[in-house]
């Protein structure tokens, strides 16, 4: 079947077969040796870019950081369709099983077998031969034992439940015509307490009907993008929870002229899509069963040493911690089981400083964590730091810029925090140029 409507497709199957064929004919054009290649975008538009930063299509270019990508080989490189990074992104530990729906020339599944060692494993997974094909040429050139590669398909996950610690894509889900059932499978084979974390096209505020029925924009990663709402109701159908979804770019006007150029549809139409077309990190997990019973309380003097524990587990700094403790053991906050023999299993704490507050310490025991604890926990710090009469609450954080906004906090510049704060413990000792500072404000009742 050629590419021309989706609706001259007879539904998911046929939809598959074009992708297939598409994505079959650029695995084979790297393996010939093109220098750039048509990915993300409707084919025959100028290369893909993302390994060599030419002007191209907007999707897929300078995804990765040099020094990401350093020591993979330019194949690898060059077959990056994706629409985003999400081994950047997602939470990936050592040890874990991670698999990549859609694992194309496999950038992502070297990137993520890196990260979790020679005690975890990263699996690909991909319909299309040429691509599988290139993608164990990859691993062998690059040397990495722990990625294996398996032929099947992203609606029929040959692997079996309860399996993997985290799921990862990149600009693939909205190529299936089937999604419930890629995110039913998702479910699936995730491990209690798994994480699905999924770079992608994700649409706002809806497409024309010519576009979502446009075949090239299909295989091209726009037609069959979810809606950001409708991808959040997908998920938490599925059973997950924790649904998010965080842009990473959105297209201009001029990108979307590119997106259209050679589908055959009105070069106009770039600006009614304009905005609308965005990548867009996923994240969701799946829930652990029932929690165990916690109770959160004040700490007391006689928690620190677990405190320091679960700080030191999670490679959080104790400095000053044990001042504030033994001093003021209000300001932190510990949850502990209630079962006998009771443990101190998450904690939290403030760093006072006059009327406004750090946020630090926030850490939750691994096998406690997608509970909802930790978010428990910042929502009693922040209900203390309101009763207090506190006028701000900071923080600084490596990982977890996309979970505070939930609870209110917004990024600032570094410039931006007030002296007194800015001399805190946590802002000297713990205040890597990197970490990103956020800001809560706290409007008296
Ligand atoms: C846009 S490319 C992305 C490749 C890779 N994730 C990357 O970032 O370079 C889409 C890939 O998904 C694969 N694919 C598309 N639909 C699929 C399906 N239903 N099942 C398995 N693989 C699929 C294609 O063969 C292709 O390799």
């Amino acid at each position: 079947m050629s590419e021309d409507a989706v609706h001259g497709a007879n539904g998911a199957e046929d939809i598959r077969e074009v992708v297939r064929e598409r994505y079959g004919s650029v695995a084979r054009a790297v393996a010939q040796g093109a220098t750039s290649v048509s990915c993300c975008g409707p084919a025959g538009t100028s290369g893909c870019c993302g390994s060599t930063g030419e002007t191209c299509d907007p999707i897929s270019s300078n995804l990765y950081d040099v020094a990401q990508t350093a020591g993979l080989p330019g194949g690898a490189l060059l077959a990056s369709l994706g629409c985003g990074n999400p081994t950047a992104l997602a939470e990936l530990h050592e040890g874990d099983v991670v698999l990549d729906l859609g694992s194309g020339g496999g950038i992502d599944v070297l990137l993520s077998a890196k990260r979790v060692g020679p005690t975890g494993k990263a699996y690909g997974l991909d319909m299309t031969d040429e691509m599988l094909a290139l993608a164990l040429e990859n691993r062998s050139r690059a040397g990495v034992p722990n990625a294996e590669f398996l032929k099947g398909h992203i609606e029929s996950i040959p692997l079996p439940s309860n399996t993997v610690d985290v799921i990862i894509s990149n600009c693939v889900i909205n190529l299936s015509g089937d999604k419930r059932t890629v995110l039913a499978e998702s479910f699936r084979v995730l491990k209690p307490g798994g994480r699905f974390a999924v770079s992608d096209v994700i649409v706002r505020g809806g497409l024309p009907d010519v576009v979502k029925a446009s075949m090239p924009l299909w295989t091209g990663c726009v037609a069959g993008a979810l809606e950001e709402q409708e991808f959040i109701a997908l998920l938490t159908e599925a059973g997950f929870e924790h649904a998010t979804i965080e842009p990473t770019r959105v297209y201009t006007r001029d990108d979307a002229a590119a997106l259209l150029a050679g589908t055959g549809l009105d070069a106009t139409l770039a600006d009614e899509v304009s905005g609308r077309i965005m990548s867009g990190f996923v994240r969701a997990t799946k829930p652990r069963g029932p929690r165990p019973a916690a109770a959160i309380r004040p700490a007391t003097p006689n928690d620190l040493p677990a405190i320091e524990r679960l700080l030191a587990g999670a490679d959080l700094p104790t400095s000053g911690v044990a001042e504030i403790v033994m001093e003021r053991p209000g300001d932190f906050c510990v949850a502990e089981t209630n079962a006998a023999p009771t443990r101190i299993v998450a904690v939290a704490g403030l760093e006072v400083c006059g009327d406004t507050a750090v946020l630090r310490s926030v850490a939750v025991e691994p096998e406690w964590r997608s509970h909802g604890l930790g978010h428990e926990l910042v929502r009693h710090m922040v209900c203390d730091a309101e009763g207090r009469g506190l006028r701000a609450l900071y923080l600084l954080t490596m990982t977890a810029e996309h979970y505070f906004p939930r609870f209110g906090f917004e990024r600032i510049e570094r410039s931006s925090i007030p002296r007194d704060i800015a001399d805190t413990v946590e802002f000297k000792s713990a205040c890597p140029a990197t970490a990103v500072a956020m800001v809560r404000a706290i409007t008296p009742t």
